[in-house]
C-alpha cells in the first residue's frame, strides 16, 4: 500500500472564499487526506431538528474537486449549548461531585441515556445525508475518548447505570458480596441499588469496587461507541475509524477498536514529553525540541494492534509548538519529517498533520499548524512537502511481523492505578520502560493483546506488569523464550490475592510471598551490575534462581525458557537483561547510540536520530533529527 499525508481542516473557522484556495494548496503540497466536521454539530445543527448542511455540502465539493478524499467525524464530542437544555444532566461529574460544564468540550457523561441516544441520531442523520457519498472516503467516530480526564464520571446516570452493570454481572448481591470480600470493614449490600460509586469515601474505597467501576466505565464507552458504530455501519461502506489519544489508558481500547476498520492516533511528541512522561530533567532536557525516542514508537505499535487486520493512522501529528503542555517548545528542524517517516515504518496508512491553518481565536489559538494565522506557511509545511516527494519516489513498505512481542493489557493499568502500592507505580511507564530496553537494543516489537493464545511467530516475549494472567497467555508463553513479572499473574480479575500467589507460571515453581515499593532514589542491587528501583518482590519456589540481588536473595528464576522477574529493573539492568535473554533466544541485538532509533520492516532498515547532534553508527553519519532507510536485502542504498 502506498502511504499517504493528510490534514484536519476546519472549513467552519474561515470564510468561504478561502475555501477553494486552501484545497488547491493542500493538493499542491501533497496531502490526499483532509479530515473535517468533528467539532461543527452546532453549524450542521444550530436549533434542535434544524439542520444547516448547505455550507457541509459546498466544503465537501469544493475539497472533494480539488482532489481530496474526505474523512468525515461524527461531532458527538461537543454537544451544542442547546443539547444541555434538554439534558441538564448530561454533563459529567468529577469525583469531588461537582459538574464538568459547558465551555470547551467532551462535556457529556458516556452512561447518559438521552446523550447517547442524541449522538447516534446525529450519526444516523449524516450517515442518512453522506453515507453513500463518494467523495467520504471515511468517518471518524467521536474525537479522542477520554481526552481531558473524561472517562471517569460520578453523575447519576453513572451510578444507576453501574448498578445494573453490576446486577448482569454479579446475578445475586451474595455473588458480588463474596467475589469483593466485603465483610471487610461491615461493607456488605444488601441490595444493588445501594451501591454508590466509589468516591467521596471516608478513606480508600474497597479496591473490587473501584476496579469494578473502572471496568463499567470502559464498558460504557465502548456501548456508547456502538451506538454509532451500528448507526453508520447501516448507512455506508466506507471504513470507520477512531482517533485515539496518547497515553489514555482509562479504556479498553483493543474494545473499542474490535468494531471499526482502523484505529488511528493523535501524536503530539513534543507536548506529550513535557506533559505525560516521567522522566529526568536531562532527558527532558535533551529531547526537549524533539521528543522522546520511543514514545511516538510504542503507540505505534499499540495502535497496529489495536487496529483490525493491523490496519492504523496517524489522525493528528504535531506539526510545530502545541499550545496545551506546560511548557511548548518548537520541534528542531526536521523533526516533522522523523515522526512522519517514523509512523510509516511502524505501519501507518495515513500521517494527517493538526491543523492546516493556526486559528487566530479561541483556545487553540496558539497551537501552530502547517499555515499561520496570516495564512504564511509555517516551517512544518515545507517538512511535510519533503515527506510528500519521498513518498512518490519510496517503494512500498512492506511489514514484517517483529521477533519480540510485549504484551499490554489496559485492565493491568487500571489494578495498579486501584492498588498501586508505591505512590510512584505506573503500569504505562512499566511498560514504556520495558519497551524501550527492546529498542535500544535495535529491537523491532510487536504489541499484542492479553487475549493472545498464540506466541510461537516470536522468538522473545515481554510481559511485565499484567495483574492477572489468563490462562490461555499463561500456556502460550511455553511456546517461546518469556520474561515475565515484576508484579505479573499477583491479582484475580477481582483484585484479590490468589491461592496459590502469583505468578503461577506452568512448570515454573516461584512465588512472590513478599511485595515492596520503593521510594525514589532508592535501590536495590542485582548481583554483578543493575539494579531495581520502585518495586521488588521476595521470590520463593525450587526454581533455579539465574539473577540474585546482591545479598544472594532471588531476582530473577527461570524454568526451561520462561523467566521471573521479580523487580522493576533500572535502565542498567534492563539491558543486561535483554542481551542475555535476547541472545538465549537467539536474537542479534546492537547497542545504538543515545537517541538513535532502529525500525525494521519486511522490505526496510528505517534510522531515526532523535538526538539533537550528528550521531554516527556502523559508517551511517545521521543529522540531528535525521532520518535514513536502506533496503533489508542490502541493496541499494535509497536516500540518507
Ligand atoms: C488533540 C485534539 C485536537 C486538538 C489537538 C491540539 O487532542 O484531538 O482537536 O485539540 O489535540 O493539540
Amino acid at each position: 500500500m502506498k502511504r499517504a499525508l493528510g490534514v484536519c481542516y476546519y472549513p467552519e473557522h474561515w470564510p468561504e472564499d478561502l475555501w477553494a484556495r486552501d484545497a488547491a494548496r493542500m493538493v499542491e503540497a501533497g496531502l490526499d487526506w483532509v479530515r473535517i466536521g468533528e467539532f461543527a454539530w452546532h453549524r450542521i445543527e444550530p436549533a434542535p431538528d434544524q439542520f444547516t448542511f448547505d455550507w457541509l455540502d459546498r466544503a465537501i465539493d469544493v475539497l472533494s474537486s480539488a482532489g481530496l478524499k474526505i474523512i468525515l467525524g461524527t461531532p458527538t464530542c461537543t454537544p451544542p449549548r442547546w443539547m444541555l437544555d434538554r439534558f441538564p444532566d448530561m454533563l459529567a461529574t468529577d469525583a469531588e461531585g461537582r459538574p464538568r460544564k459547558f465551555g470547551a468540550r467532551r462535556h457529556y457523561c458516556f452512561s447518559h441515556a438521552g446523550y447517547r441516544a442524541a449522538s447516534g441520531r446525529i450519526a444516523e442523520v449524516l450517515g442518512d445525508r453522506y453515507g453513500r457519498d463518494p467523495r467520504i472516503h471515511a468517518w471518524q467516530i467521536d474525537n479522542e475518548y477520554g481526552c481531558h480526564d473524561t472517562i471517569l464520571s460520578y453523575s447519576d446516570a453513572a451510578r444507576q447505570a453501574f448498578q445494573t452493570w453490576l446486577a448482569q454481572k454479579y446475578g445475586t448481591i451474595d455473588a458480588l458480596n463474596s467475589a469483593w470480600g466485603t465483610v471487610f470493614w461491615s461493607m456488605t449490600y444488601d441490595r444493588f441499588d445501594q451501591i454508590d460509586l466509589p468516591n467521596l469515601t471516608v478513606t480508600q474505597p474497597h479496591p473490587s469496587h473501584t476496579l469494578a467501576f473502572r471496568r463499567f466505565s470502559s464498558d460504557q464507552v465502548v456501548a456508547y461507541h456502538e451506538v454509532q458504530v451500528a448507526a453508520l455501519r447501516a448507512r455506508t461502506e466506507a471504513p470507520l475509524i477512531h482517533n485515539y489519544m496518547g497515553r489514555v489508558l482509562d479504556f479498553d481500547h483493543f474494545e473499542v477498536g474490535a468494531s471499526i476498520d482502523i484505529a488511528s492516533w493523535d501524536s503530539y511528541p513534543i507536548g506529550f514529553l513535557s506533559d505525560r512522561l516521567e522522566a529526568s530533567e536531562d532527558h527532558k532536557a535533551r529531547y526537549l525540541q524533539q521528543g522522546d525516542p520511543d514514545m511516538q514508537a510504542f503507540h505505534h505499535d499499540l495502535y497496529r494492534a489495536v487496529g483490525r487486520a493491523g490496519r492504523w493512522w496517524v489522525m493528528e501529528q504535531q506539526p510545530g509548538p502545541v499550545n496545551w503542555a506546560p511548557y511548548n517548545p518548537a520541534p528542531l528542524p526536521g523533526m516533522v519529517r522523523l515522526w512522519s517517516w517514523e509512523a510509516f515504518a511502524h505501519g501507518a496508512e495515513v500521517v494527517s498533520y493538526f491543523r492546516w491553518r493556526q486559528a487566530p481565536f479561541a483556545q487553540e489559538q496558539m497551537h501552530a499548524g502547517l499555515r499561520r494565522p496570516d495564512d504564511a506557511p509555517a516551517p512544518g509545511l515545507q517538512e511535510v512537502r519533503q515527506v510528500a516527494r519521498e513518498i512518490a519516489r519510496m517503494p512500498d513498505i512492506a511489514l514484517a511481523a517483529a521477533k519480540v512481542a510485549l504484551v499490554f493489557d489496559y485492565p493491568s493499568d487500571w489494578a495498579w492505578a486501584t492498588l498501586p502500592q508505591g505512590a510512584d507505580f505506573s503500569y504505562f511507564r512499566l511498560m514504556l520502560d520495558t519497551y524501550r530496553a527492546l529498542r535500544k537494543r535495535g529491537l523491532s516489537v510487536d504489541i499484542l493483546p492479553a487475549t493472545t493464545s498464540d506466541l510461537s511467530a516470536y522468538k522473545l516475549v515481554l510481559v511485565p506488569g499484567m495483574a492477572t494472567l489468563p490462562a490461555a497467555l499463561k500456556q502460550a508463553l511455553g511456546q517461546t523464550t518469556a520474561i515475565v513479572g515484576p508484579r505479573a499473574g499477583a491479582l484475580t480479575p477481582e483484585l484479590t490475592i490468589p491461592t496459590p500467589m502469583g505468578p503461577d507460571l506452568p512448570g515454573l515453581d516461584a512465588t512472590a510471598v513478599q511485595v515492596e515499593s520503593l521510594p525514589p532514589g532508592t535501590h536495590r542491587a542485582v548481583d554483578g551490575g543493575g539494579a531495581v528501583h520502585h518495586w521488588a518482590e521476595s521470590l520463593e519456589g525450587t526454581a533455579e534462581v539465574t539473577l540474585p540481588y546482591a545479598d544472594g536473595t532471588a531476582f530473577m528464576m527461570r524454568a526451561g525458557t520462561t523467566a521471573y522477574i521479580g523487580g522493576w529493573p533500572d535502565a542498567a539492568l534492563w539491558d543486561r537483561l535483554i542481551e542475555t535473554e535476547a541472545a538465549r533466544a537467539g536474537l542479534e541485538t546492537l547497542v545504538l547510540p543515545e537517541g538513535l532509533r532502529i525500525r525494521d520492516t519486511a522490505t526496510h532498515r528505517f534510522y531515526f536520530n532523535y538526538g539533537s547532534t550528528t550521531c554516527a553508527f556502523q559508517g551511517l553519519e545521521l543529522p540531528a533529527a535525521g532520518v535514513h532507510w536502506h533496503p533489508r536485502d542490502g541493496g541499494k542504498k535509497l536516500r540518507s
